[in-house]
């Protein structure tokens, strides 16, 4: 359909053709998107997805914003459209990546610079990680962490499982490492070998499957002892139990050699300051306090840290530009997440994962510290150097302006003619440095409700930043802000709906009479559409049009084991003299996701208005919404979202 032909942005949509390319590339994310890759952020928009609302919308001079940028999926797209973007996001990681993503560095300048780099580097790798030979390099060091029990003070090993990892990555591999959670001792043994005894101590091993620990509690190995007691808790220590050992081109897994021990004591050169803050007493980040991760270096093996370290100042002796140093010191901000002591191994399939995956900080009893150095790996700094200047090269087609940064407290200095090209702001979109009515579409993805808990994972990118000269060591995030309930600082439901609602209303400000506001959103928490309908019917927002789209990778649930929506609402809203008499859908999708979906989605618009309108006194309940959602369901079973009376939401 043309534009003229229709009055919504979602009709001109062909959802159908869009569902399948989103479902290939978010298979292959970083092949269909380079700029991924350059800095971590959490729940990213398909960027297929976004690119198709925006030339849907597209018009000669038209401005977008993007109230919550996040990874910067909409500055992005925008961007290689050469659209004016305004974005902006309350944690300075975030802005500070996608400012990165769209500097125009030179890519032959950066791939030049970042070979000298490594290069430099190659004496620190063999002296940290290579051997007396020089022919091999330990690629991965494998530790375990020890406890000791509190009655006996016997100590316990924290392998979660006896198989801590296959021989090899090989498809027929038969022979695995077991780990023996009495002495610590390490047996290879074949996979399928019944009444397997440890080689250290002589004791049965469990099945390879067979939880060593559950739920956090090590029951003491001291048969006469017995007692139970909180695994994770200070006064641990770590020991090292493998290693992969690169020759040539071949990696092999296999047990420490004295040299190999002696290799990882390293004498740590000065820390930085922020890497010395304690950990803030969150959410998530609490579970690394209670384990005894105080401050935020102890989540690094002495060794990692030091090279990473050495790396950051290898940069200052490089005389490169500021935009190339910035580039490689984000490089090292992005190595931070295979923290050594955080990074789990997967056992069946052989490799370490970030100590954020999942979207969780990692407490694992058997960790892999990465070789940041090597040149060969997950999450290396010459891996993450080769995406730096893929990004690069890819951002070169970009029409749009380099962005100028601002931070949010320049609002009431700074003079908003000067916002005439592509920026991007750090801090609270409560306050947002545009003009009134100067953008044509808003493009947005608030926080799912209490999904992610962004501002702590960032927290461990702030600090690197910080401790590598890239972000001020003064600014910090504004918690209060954050719309997000995290139960820690006491930001309920309540505090969620009231802050969407400050922004939404600021949001609105900025929009032109016509313009419009696409939001994407889901959730299984029945409150969290409450909280939406709130904050759109308070800012004036009338909904014209919903359509479900592919959103997210569905085989990433499977294997978080969840009940999750893999696909988004898209909410088409308008102010009262555009909106549509109608409510539109322009896409219902398929299945009992995509109903309970449309279910809120019409809820979400028939509550808005009435509170818009004022229909609607603004004390309306959270039962109420509850009815009419079930009522737009109608005999379906709701799956997914789930509504459990909230006494506490008013
Ligand atoms: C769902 S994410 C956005 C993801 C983004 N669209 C992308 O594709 O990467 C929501 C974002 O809202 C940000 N946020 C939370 N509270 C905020 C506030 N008061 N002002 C601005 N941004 C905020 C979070 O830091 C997070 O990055």
């Amino acid at each position: 359909m043309s534009k003229t032909e229709t009055t919504t942005l979602l009709e001109r949509i062909a959802w159908d053709a869009l569902d399948v390319r989103v479902a290939r590339e978010q298979r292959n994310r970083e092949i269909h998107s380079p700029a991924i890759s350059l800095f971590r952020w959490w729940a990213r928009r398909p960027h297929a997805l976004i690119g198709e609302i925006l030339e849907a919308a597209a018009e000669d001079g038209m401005r977008v914003s993007d109230p919550f940028s996040g990874g910067g999926t909409v500055a992005i797209e925008a961007a290689e459209r050469g659209m004016d973007i305004y974005a902006q996001d309350l944690h300075p990681w975030a802005t500070l990546g996608l400012a990165t993503t769209l500097d125009g560095v030179d890519p032959v300048a950066l791939a030049e610079a970042g070979e000298r780099w490594l290069e430099a580097l190659q004496e620190d790798q063999r002296a940290l990680y290579g051997a007396e030979d020089g022919e091999s390099e330990v690629i991965t060091s494998f530790w375990v962490r020890v406890c000791t029990c509190s009655k006996c003070e016997q100590k316990a090993y924290l392998y979660p499982y006896p198989l801590i990892s296959l021989a090899s990555r090989s498809k027929h591999e038969t022979h695995g490492f077991f780990g023996c959670n009495t002495c610590g001792s390490v047996t290879c043994s074949g996979l399928d070998v019944k009444n397997r005894r440890c080689s250290g101590c002589g004791r049965s091993l469990r099945h390879r499957d067979r939880p060593n620990f559950k739920n956090g509690i090590q029951t003491c190995a001291n048969r006469r002892c017995g007692h139970q007691f909180a695994a994770f808790s200070p006064g641990h220590d770590w020991q090292m139990a493998l290693v992969q050992r690169l020759r040539g081109t071949k990696a092999t897994i296999e047990r420490p050699k004295e040299a190999d021990l002696d290799a990882a004591q390293v004498d740590l050169p000065e820390v930085p300051e922020p890497l010395r803050r304690d950990i803030p007493a969150g959410l998530e980040t609490r579970r690394l306090r209670r384990a005894g991760m105080g401050r935020w270096q102890d989540l690094y093996p002495p060794r990692q840290l030091a090279s990473m370290l050495r790396a950051s100042s290898a940069i200052d002796e490089l005389g490169v530009d500021r935009a190339i140093a910035a580039r490689l010191r984000l490089i090292i901000c992005g190595a931070a997440e295979m923290a050594g002591y955080a990074s789990r191994w997967d056992r069946y399939y052989p490799k370490a994962f970030e100590a954020t995956a999942n979207h969780r900080f990692n407490l694992t009893g058997f960790a892999a510290e990465t070789n940041l150095l090597a040149n060969r790996g997950r999450g290396t700094l010459a891996r993450r150097l080769t995406h730096s200047v893929k990004a690069a090269r890819w951002a070169q087609g970009f029409e749009s302006k380099q962005p100028q940064s601002y931070s949010s407290g320049q609002y009431s200095r700074l003079n908003r003619s000067a916002l005439q090209r592509p920026s991007v702001v750090h801090g609270s979109s409560t306050r947002q440095l545009l003009p009134d009515e100067s953008v044509d579409l808003v493009l947005t993805d608030p926080p799912y409700f209490d999904d992610v808990q962004y501002a702590e994972l960032g927290a461990l990118f702030l600090v690197w930043a910080q401790s590598s000269q890239l972000i001020s060591r003064s600014v910090h995030v504004d918690l209060r802000s954050e719309v997000v309930p995290n139960a820690s600082r006491g930001a309920d439901t309540d505090r969620y709906r009231s802050l969407l609602s400050m922004v939404m209303k600021e949001t609105k400000r900025t929009l032109k009479p016509d313009g419009r506001m696409v939001l994407t959103f889901h959730n299984t928490d029945g409150r969290a559409w409450w909280a939406l309908a709130r904050a759109l019917g308070r800012a004036g927002f009338y909904v014209s049009a919903l359509a479900v789209a592919h959103a997210e990778n569905e085989t990433d649930h499977a294997k978080r084991g969840r009940r999750a929506f893999s696909r988004d609402l898209i909410i088409e809203c308008r102010s009262k003299a555009t909106a549509t008499a109608e409510l539109v859908v322009a896409s219902e999708g398929a299945g009992s996701e995509s109903r309970e979906l449309l279910a809120a989605g019409r809820a979400v618009a028939e509550l808005s208005a009435a509170l818009a309108s004022g229909r609607l006194k603004r004390t309306w309940t959270y039962k109420r919404f509850g009815r009419i959602y079930r009522d737009r369901l109608g005999s379906a079973q709701s799956t997914y979202i789930r509504l459990g009376a909230d006494t506490k939401v008013s």
